[in-house]
């Protein structure tokens, strides 16, 4: 097989790129690097490329042709919830204007098969303790809505011309397959303690006052390396002639308090830090945990790793890194 993988260079991308290349894939990236990095590739062919760019249908066709791309993981957006409140047009231009380059680009080609990174952000504020994928979907920032409408658009392009699609909502993905695949944005979590361990300073736990077993919110969190195997899981998928789900949940079906987070990176690190209790965020529901039997059941994928796995291999790299 031979893929396209867009946001190769991500702490997401660049695991299923590792991952394609070890089972023997041709892997061709597609990335603007403008959070990515190069020397997460190794040899992987690379090519330099903003999705929404005007010439973009034209450089992705190019592309196609050249290495005989049969499928495309992707990856590639814009994911801070916070910059796409306060430039939401950016955000549409980025994610919704790079995805429909893409699938232009695609059809243009003859390329049918297409694995898409969605979000839990998708579901908003579920008043559930799991969620599965046939909750209505009400996301509540422009980030989640451009993860809803790549969605739209991938089940549009299946009606119009035949796109074999799978879409992933990933939930709350932390830790590293390899040292050196590390998620450096310091944007989740486990980054953000660790950058405050880093600082000397005691990391910030938004509200401990939620209707949960300790205070504080939960959240599904799913190991990289496993992430990245539900993409090679979908992929094989969308070869399959009998398909009939198109939405899947990525996460391990288990929640975990940021507290209990904590507690794991103090056993991890070692170090007892002190943590400061702030008030709840606006857009914080008490559980954010994903329904996984859905994913289990149709494409035989399961979360190998838990909480301990996941703080542990983010720790290693982190110490890696410094
Ligand atoms: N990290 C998470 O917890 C999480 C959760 C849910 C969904 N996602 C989604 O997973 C995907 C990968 O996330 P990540 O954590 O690896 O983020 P990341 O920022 O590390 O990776 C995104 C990659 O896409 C590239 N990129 C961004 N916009 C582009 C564009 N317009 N054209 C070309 N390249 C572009 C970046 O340079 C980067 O290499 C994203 O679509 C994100 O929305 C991530």
């Amino acid at each position: 097989m031979s893929v396209l993988v867009t946001g190769g260079a991500g702490y997401i991308g660049s695991h299923v790129v590792r991952l394609l290349q070890n089972r023997g894939d041709e892997v061709v990236v597609v990335d603007d690097f403008s959070t990515g990095l190069a020397e997460r590739l190794g040899d992987a062919t690379q090519i330099h490329l903003n999705l929404a760019s005007t010439d973009a249908v034209e450089v992705l066709g190019d592309v196609i042709r050249e290495y005989g791309v049969t499928a495309v993981v992707h990856l590639a957006a814009r994911k801070q919830v916070g910059q796409s409140v306060e430039q939401p047009e950016e955000y549409y231009r980025q994610n919704v204007g790079g995805m429909a380059n893409l699938l232009s680009a695609m059809r243009e080609n003859s390329v049918d098969r297409l694995v898409f990174s969605s979000s839990a952000a998708t579901y908003g504020m579920p008043d559930v303790p799991a969620v599965t994928e046939d909750l209505e979907c009400r996301p509540i920032n422009p980030y989640g809505e451009t993860k809803l409408i790549g969605e739209w658009m991938a089940a549009d392009s299946a009606r119009a011309w035949g796109l074999r699609h799978a879409n992933l909502r990933y939930f709350n993905v932390a830790g590293a397959g390899w040292p050196d695949l590390a998620d450096t944005a310091v944007l989740n979590l486990v980054p953000i303690v660790f950058a405050a361990i880093r600082d000397g300073r005691a990391p910030k736990v938004f509200g401990d006052d939620y209707a949960t077993p300790d205070g504080s919110c939960v959240r599904d969190y799913v190991h990289v390396l496993d992430l990245a195997e539900a993409h090679l899981a979908a992929l094989d998928y969308l070869d399959r002639d009998e398909r009939t789900e198109t939405t899947f949940n990525v996460g391990t079906g288990t929640g975990s308090s940021v507290f209990e987070v904590i507690d794991q990176i103090r056993r991890a690190t070692g170090q007892d830090f002190e943590i400061e209790v702030s008030p709840r965020r606006a857009g914080d529901p008490p559980y954010l945990c994903a329904d996984v039997s859905r994913i289990e059941a149709t494409l035989g994928w399961k979360a190998k790793n838990g909480l301990a796995e996941i703080i542990d291999s983010a720790w290693a790299a982190e110490a890696s890194a410094s």
